[in-house]
């Protein structure tokens, strides 16, 4: 983690000059506990954490960081009892635990110990914070997760050719509010869960991700299943708490979780440990959050059956786009942008080569017009002049690369059978039917 050492010291100073039973000091408290479960030091993170709950044992963040960190030190039973009584209170509350009862008192949580001598010069709790949500959200993260926050600003949503339903939903349901402060303080609680991306391979979801990212600047982490997996105990679903805390500290902004059906599998199928956990800590992060803390979550998959149905419950991944092939005025486009840039003839018949490539995916698309300029520049090389890619490249290429989509929609077509109505159901069965798939 980038957090300068005297950032931890000032709050530090800042917590013990707070009393531990004040209520007041438990943001502080979750925050530097937050801050040290991102430097990889889960003990003094559960120290804070406990603190924390201590005075406040209802408070959620506090109960998702002690879970964290417990299982990051290793005492899973500890970290479960943290996730029992977090799920115990937000559903329904009034079966709430006991204050400190609760299971982790009991479990030997260092609570109160180890506590700092207030220090002489503690400098404001209020002015430490902001030192720390100084960091932009596009700072990446550091070792051993390595978000990949790299680079936003290089595409942006005008790069993505068509869908343009895609493309108004996303602005309603997330650029404009995430862009709009007072939008998002009046309708955070009905933005609260978060919006999966799912269609064929190659459609552009993650493509879709990246450009929003270019949208929003800062405020944008991303998360792949490399980033959430890790290869000692605990530390998948310490990645995942890493994650969301920090996208917390650094609101508003976009947790990006590729590939979902990698990382929140299904619990039943992937019958690890470690899967479990991660998909245990992903529901409570998506349950923890508050709606109007400015932190949307955005997932894309490929396989929305290999999700965990408990991550698609209301509150969580509740609400789903579906990215299918782009249709012909999409394809046009998505091949315009192709030849921008390439040695193209003029009078290529785009037409008839966007009649020929339905059920391409864009990956497909830009498969096909590097194929065919390929072609060109081969031929271009033998006779030693520029030859610009004809009818004739893209008709040979054509042959050499079938749209890559057909598995998925049969499959597809399968899950169908089973699943029952909704937007997009509807939207893929049209589709499908418009496509003579079963
Ligand atoms: N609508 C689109 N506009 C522009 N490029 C696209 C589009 N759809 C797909 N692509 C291209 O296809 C590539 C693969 O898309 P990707 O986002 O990885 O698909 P997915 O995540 O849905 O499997 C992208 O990097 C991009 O070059
Ligand atoms: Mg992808």
């Amino acid at each position: 983690m980038t957090v300068d050492r005297s950032v931890f010291q000032a709050l530090e100073s800042a917590a013990a000059n707070t009393a531990p039973t004040d209520p007041a000091g438990v943001p502080l408290r979750v925050h530097l506990a937050g801050l040290y479960l991102s430097a990889g030091e889960p003990e003094r993170s559960l120290q804070h954490a406990t603190t924390a709950l201590a005075a406040s044992p209802h408070d959620t963040t506090a109960l998702s960081v002690a879970a964290a960190a417990a299982s990051a030190t290793g005492n899973e039973q500890l970290a479960e009892g943290y996730r029992a009584i977090h799920t115990a209170l937000l559903n329904g509350g009034s079966e709430g635990p006991a204050p400190s009862g609760g299971g982790s008192g009991q479990r030997g949580t260092p609570t109160g110990t180890e506590r700092r001598r207030p220090t002489s010069d503690p400098g404001s709790p209020v002015e430490v914070e902001e030192d720390a949500a100084e960091q932009p959200l596009s700072e990446p993260l550091s070792e051993p997760a390595g978000w990949d926050s790299s680079d936003p600003g290089t595409i942006t949503l005008a790069d993505v050719a068509g869908m343009h339903d895609v493309k108004q939903r996303l602005h309603r349901s997330l650029l404009g509010p995430m862009q709009n402060p007072q939008l998002r303080e009046a309708f955070g609680k009905q933005l609260r869960g978060g919006l999966m991306l799912w269609g064929p391979p190659g459609t552009g979801k993650t493509f879709i991700a990246r450009a929003l990212s270019g949208e929003l600047g800062a405020g944008f982490l991303s998360a792949s299943p490399a980033d959430v997996y890790g290869s000692y105990f605990g530390q998948s679903e310490q990645n995942i708490a890493r994650l969301f805390a920090q996208a917390r500290r650094e609101a508003p902004g976009v947790v990006f979780l590729d590939e979902l059906d990698a990382i929140g599998g299904r619990r039943s199928r992937r019958n690890t440990d470690q899967a479990r956990a991660v998909v245990n800590q992903l529901l409570l992060e998506l349950d923890g959050m508050a709606g109007n803390d400015g932190v949307f979550v955005l997932a894309a998959t490929n396989a929305p059956w290999d999700v965990d149905e408990a991550l698609r419950r209301p509150g969580r991944f509740d609400r789903t786009v579906l990215v299918l092939p782009p249709d012909a005025p999409a394809r046009e486009a998505l091949l315009r942008l192709q030849f921008e840039g390439r040695p193209i003839a003029p009078d290529i018949d785009l037409a008839s080569l966007v009649r020929g490539t339905e059920l391409f995916s864009g990956a497909d698309l830009v498969r096909l017009v590097e194929s065919a300029t390929e072609r060109a520049l081969e031929r271009s090389m033998q006779v030693g002049m520029v030859s610009p890619a004809t009818d004739a490249d893209f008709q040979a290429a054509l042959r050499d690369t079938p749209p890559s989509t057909r598995a998925w929609l049969s499959t597809a077509a399968t899950y169908l059978a089973h699943a029952g109505t909704g937007e997009d159901f509807d939207e893929l069965r049209a589709y499908l039917r418009r496509h003579r798939i079963s």
